[in-house]
Protein backbone atom coordinates (compact mmCIF):
# COMPACT_ATOMS: atom_id res chain seq x y z
CA UNK A 1 0.00 0.00 0.00
CA UNK A 2 1.26 3.93 -0.92
CA UNK A 3 1.85 5.79 1.66
CA UNK A 4 -0.77 8.52 -0.42
CA UNK A 5 -3.61 5.39 0.16
CA UNK A 6 -2.29 4.84 4.24
CA UNK A 7 -3.05 8.64 4.48
CA UNK A 8 -6.33 9.07 2.55
CA UNK A 9 -7.72 5.69 2.93
CA UNK A 10 -7.59 4.24 6.33
CA UNK A 11 -7.75 6.29 9.19
CA UNK A 12 -4.40 6.71 10.45
CA UNK A 13 -3.24 6.03 14.05
CA UNK A 14 -3.22 9.23 15.80
CA UNK A 15 -0.14 8.02 17.93
CA UNK A 16 2.64 6.07 17.39
CA UNK A 17 5.47 5.35 20.25
CA UNK A 18 8.92 4.17 19.24
CA UNK A 19 11.80 2.54 21.37
CA UNK A 20 14.96 3.28 18.75
CA UNK A 21 16.93 0.54 19.70
CA UNK A 22 19.99 -1.18 17.97
CA UNK A 23 22.22 2.32 17.32
CA UNK A 24 25.10 0.69 19.21
CA UNK A 25 24.95 -2.70 17.36
CA UNK A 26 24.79 -0.92 13.98
CA UNK A 27 28.10 0.98 14.58
CA UNK A 28 29.59 -2.10 16.16
CA UNK A 29 28.73 -4.36 12.76
CA UNK A 30 30.46 -1.54 10.80
CA UNK A 31 33.17 -1.51 13.45
CA UNK A 32 32.29 2.21 14.21
CA UNK A 33 32.34 3.60 17.44
CA UNK A 34 28.99 3.56 19.22
CA UNK A 35 28.19 7.17 18.85
CA UNK A 36 28.28 7.00 15.03
CA UNK A 37 25.03 4.49 15.62
CA UNK A 38 23.28 7.07 17.43
CA UNK A 39 24.29 9.82 14.60
CA UNK A 40 22.98 7.25 12.41
CA UNK A 41 19.76 6.96 14.55
CA UNK A 42 19.31 11.01 14.95
CA UNK A 43 19.08 10.95 11.27
CA UNK A 44 16.25 7.89 11.63
CA UNK A 45 14.52 10.05 13.69
CA UNK A 46 14.12 12.39 10.96
CA UNK A 47 13.32 10.89 8.50
CA UNK A 48 10.45 9.03 10.90
CA UNK A 49 9.05 12.73 11.69
CA UNK A 50 8.59 12.95 8.45
CA UNK A 51 7.09 10.20 7.24
CA UNK A 52 4.64 10.69 10.32
CA UNK A 53 4.16 13.50 9.53
CA UNK A 54 3.12 12.63 5.84
CA UNK A 55 0.61 10.56 7.15
CA UNK A 56 -1.11 12.72 9.42
CA UNK A 57 -0.18 11.27 12.62
CA UNK A 58 -1.02 13.74 15.36
CA UNK A 59 1.32 12.16 17.72
CA UNK A 60 5.08 10.63 17.99
CA UNK A 61 6.42 9.35 20.94
CA UNK A 62 10.06 8.77 21.13
CA UNK A 63 12.39 7.09 23.47
CA UNK A 64 15.90 8.69 23.15
CA UNK A 65 16.95 8.18 26.82
CA UNK A 66 15.67 6.04 29.23
CA UNK A 67 16.39 6.63 33.04
CA UNK A 68 18.62 3.48 32.79
CA UNK A 69 20.58 4.98 30.02
CA UNK A 70 22.22 7.28 32.97
CA UNK A 71 24.25 4.33 34.24
CA UNK A 72 25.91 4.16 30.74
CA UNK A 73 29.57 5.37 30.32
CA UNK A 74 30.32 8.80 30.93
CA UNK A 75 31.27 9.66 27.30
CA UNK A 76 28.78 7.97 25.90
CA UNK A 77 26.34 10.33 27.56
CA UNK A 78 28.30 13.22 27.07
CA UNK A 79 27.99 12.38 23.13
CA UNK A 80 24.26 11.36 23.54
CA UNK A 81 24.03 15.05 24.89
CA UNK A 82 25.90 17.02 22.56
CA UNK A 83 24.48 15.00 19.92
CA UNK A 84 20.53 16.06 21.36
CA UNK A 85 21.97 19.91 21.18
CA UNK A 86 22.81 19.69 18.19
CA UNK A 87 19.97 17.78 16.85
CA UNK A 88 17.66 20.40 18.38
CA UNK A 89 19.53 23.48 17.36
CA UNK A 90 19.68 22.22 13.35
CA UNK A 91 15.92 20.69 13.18
CA UNK A 92 14.15 23.88 14.96
CA UNK A 93 13.32 24.99 11.80
CA UNK A 94 12.19 22.16 10.26
CA UNK A 95 9.83 21.51 13.07
CA UNK A 96 8.42 25.61 12.46
CA UNK A 97 8.36 24.55 8.64
CA UNK A 98 6.69 21.15 8.99
CA UNK A 99 4.61 22.42 11.80
CA UNK A 100 5.50 20.14 14.50
CA UNK A 101 5.37 20.54 18.19
CA UNK A 102 7.81 19.42 19.95
CA UNK A 103 7.23 18.62 23.73
CA UNK A 104 9.44 16.35 26.45
CA UNK A 105 8.61 13.97 28.57
CA UNK A 106 10.79 12.38 31.72
CA UNK A 107 12.75 14.19 34.46
CA UNK A 108 14.46 16.70 32.31
CA UNK A 109 15.60 18.52 35.39
CA UNK A 110 18.34 15.62 35.08
CA UNK A 111 19.58 16.83 32.19
CA UNK A 112 22.32 18.68 31.26
CA UNK A 113 21.93 22.55 31.95
CA UNK A 114 22.75 23.40 28.83
CA UNK A 115 20.90 20.58 27.19
CA UNK A 116 18.19 21.23 29.06
CA UNK A 117 18.24 25.08 27.96
CA UNK A 118 18.20 23.85 24.54
CA UNK A 119 15.52 21.49 24.78
CA UNK A 120 13.12 24.27 27.01
CA UNK A 121 14.32 27.06 23.98
CA UNK A 122 12.72 24.41 20.96
CA UNK A 123 9.73 23.41 23.18
CA UNK A 124 8.94 27.27 23.57
CA UNK A 125 9.80 28.23 19.76
CA UNK A 126 7.58 25.29 18.07
CA UNK A 127 4.81 25.31 21.36
CA UNK A 128 2.30 27.12 19.00
CA UNK A 129 2.30 23.85 16.12
CA UNK A 130 -0.66 22.06 15.57
CA UNK A 131 0.46 19.48 12.81
CA UNK A 132 2.18 16.99 14.76
CA UNK A 133 3.53 16.92 18.85
CA UNK A 134 6.93 15.07 18.99
CA UNK A 135 7.42 14.28 22.29
CA UNK A 136 10.91 12.94 23.41
CA UNK A 137 11.24 10.67 26.54
CA UNK A 138 14.58 11.90 27.56
CA UNK A 139 15.89 10.74 31.43
CA UNK A 140 12.33 8.74 30.82
CA UNK A 141 11.25 5.74 33.01
CA UNK A 142 7.37 4.60 33.43
CA UNK A 143 7.62 3.78 36.76
CA UNK A 144 8.90 6.65 38.11
CA UNK A 145 6.27 8.46 35.86
CA UNK A 146 3.53 6.55 38.01
CA UNK A 147 5.26 7.55 40.94
CA UNK A 148 5.50 11.34 40.23
CA UNK A 149 1.65 10.70 39.07
CA UNK A 150 1.08 9.14 42.45
CA UNK A 151 2.17 12.10 44.43
CA UNK A 152 0.83 14.83 42.49
CA UNK A 153 -2.37 12.76 43.61
CA UNK A 154 -1.81 12.21 46.93
CA UNK A 155 -1.11 15.99 47.49
CA UNK A 156 -4.29 16.80 45.85
CA UNK A 157 -5.95 14.42 48.22
CA UNK A 158 -3.80 15.74 51.38
CA UNK A 159 -4.80 19.44 50.54
CA UNK A 160 -8.66 18.50 50.18
CA UNK A 161 -8.59 19.30 46.41
CA UNK A 162 -9.45 15.56 45.23
CA UNK A 163 -11.38 12.65 47.06
CA UNK A 164 -10.05 9.51 47.25
CA UNK A 165 -13.29 8.19 46.10
CA UNK A 166 -13.22 10.22 42.51
CA UNK A 167 -9.97 8.63 41.30
CA UNK A 168 -10.26 6.57 38.60
CA UNK A 169 -8.29 5.94 35.24
CA UNK A 170 -8.57 9.66 33.89
CA UNK A 171 -7.25 10.66 36.76
CA UNK A 172 -4.15 8.54 36.83
CA UNK A 173 -3.59 9.74 32.80
CA UNK A 174 -4.25 13.29 33.19
CA UNK A 175 -1.60 13.59 35.81
CA UNK A 176 1.01 11.25 33.79
CA UNK A 177 3.71 13.38 31.82
CA UNK A 178 1.63 12.78 28.75
CA UNK A 179 -1.09 13.83 30.20
CA UNK A 180 -4.10 15.74 27.27
CA UNK A 181 -2.54 13.24 24.64
CA UNK A 182 -4.08 9.86 23.35
CA UNK A 183 -2.57 6.91 24.00
CA UNK A 184 -0.37 5.50 21.62
CA UNK A 185 -2.45 2.83 19.00
CA UNK A 186 0.49 1.35 18.08
CA UNK A 187 4.47 0.71 19.47
CA UNK A 188 7.19 -0.09 17.27
CA UNK A 189 10.24 -1.42 18.56
CA UNK A 190 13.37 -1.72 16.64
CA UNK A 191 16.28 -4.40 16.71
CA UNK A 192 13.99 -7.64 17.84
CA UNK A 193 13.61 -7.30 21.17
CA UNK A 194 10.35 -8.43 22.77
CA UNK A 195 10.41 -5.83 26.00
CA UNK A 196 8.80 -2.51 26.90
CA UNK A 197 11.83 -1.52 28.76
CA UNK A 198 9.84 0.61 31.29
CA UNK A 199 8.38 2.37 28.71
CA UNK A 200 4.64 4.28 28.70
CA UNK A 201 3.23 1.07 30.70
CA UNK A 202 -0.18 2.72 31.50
CA UNK A 203 -0.19 4.32 28.48
CA UNK A 204 0.44 0.88 26.01
CA UNK A 205 -2.17 -1.27 28.00
CA UNK A 206 -4.21 -1.40 24.56
CA UNK A 207 -1.61 -0.65 21.61
CA UNK A 208 -0.74 -2.93 19.22
CA UNK A 209 2.77 -3.84 19.24
CA UNK A 210 5.07 -3.89 15.83
CA UNK A 211 8.69 -5.87 16.39
CA UNK A 212 10.65 -5.08 13.65
CA UNK A 213 13.89 -7.14 12.57
CA UNK A 214 16.41 -4.35 12.01
CA UNK A 215 18.51 -1.88 14.15
CA UNK A 216 17.14 1.68 14.41
CA UNK A 217 19.37 3.71 11.87
CA UNK A 218 17.96 1.39 9.45
CA UNK A 219 14.50 1.95 9.95
CA UNK A 220 13.08 3.47 6.44
CA UNK A 221 9.86 5.76 5.89
CA UNK A 222 8.57 1.96 3.86
CA UNK A 223 9.11 0.67 7.38
CA UNK A 224 6.81 3.06 9.30
CA UNK A 225 3.92 2.26 6.48
CA UNK A 226 4.43 -1.51 6.73
CA UNK A 227 3.82 -0.58 10.40
CA UNK A 228 0.81 1.29 10.03
CA UNK A 229 -0.35 -0.83 7.47
CA UNK A 230 -0.01 -3.53 9.73
CA UNK A 231 -1.89 -1.74 12.44
CA UNK A 232 -4.84 -1.42 10.14
CA UNK A 233 -4.95 -5.07 9.15
CA UNK A 234 -5.41 -6.31 13.12
CA UNK A 235 -8.54 -5.76 14.40
CA UNK A 236 -8.99 -4.26 17.95
CA UNK A 237 -11.29 -5.01 20.26
CA UNK A 238 -10.24 -3.97 23.32
CA UNK A 239 -11.39 -6.68 25.24
CA UNK A 240 -15.16 -7.65 23.79
CA UNK A 241 -15.77 -9.87 21.62
C1 LIG B 1 19.22 2.66 21.74
O1 LIG B 1 20.28 2.04 21.10
C2 LIG B 1 19.25 4.09 21.55
C3 LIG B 1 19.45 5.01 22.53
C4 LIG B 1 19.67 4.66 23.93
C5 LIG B 1 19.50 6.44 22.25
C6 LIG B 1 18.57 6.91 21.19
C7 LIG B 1 19.19 8.08 20.53
C8 LIG B 1 19.06 8.41 19.22
C9 LIG B 1 18.20 7.70 18.29
C10 LIG B 1 19.81 9.54 18.66
C11 LIG B 1 19.56 10.85 19.24
C12 LIG B 1 18.15 11.16 19.46
C13 LIG B 1 17.58 12.31 19.08
C14 LIG B 1 16.17 12.57 19.43
C15 LIG B 1 18.30 13.30 18.32
P1 LIG B 1 21.40 1.33 21.99
O2 LIG B 1 22.49 2.29 22.24
O3 LIG B 1 20.79 0.78 23.22
O4 LIG B 1 21.85 0.20 21.03
P2 LIG B 1 22.32 -1.27 21.43
O5 LIG B 1 21.18 -1.93 22.16
O6 LIG B 1 22.59 -1.89 20.11
O7 LIG B 1 23.54 -1.12 22.27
Amino acid sequence: MSKNQIASELSAPKHIAIIMDGNGRWANQRGLPRIAGHRAGAESVRRTVEGCKNLGIKHLTLYAFSSENWKRPESEIKALMQLLERFLKEKTKEMMAHNVRLNAIGRTDMLPKKTCAQLNKAIEKTANNTALTLNLALSYGSREEIVDAAKLIAEKVAAGKLSVDDIDNSTISSHLYTAGQPDPDLLIRTSGEFRLSNFLLWQLSYSEIVILDKFWPDFAESDLYDAVTHFHSRQRRFGAI
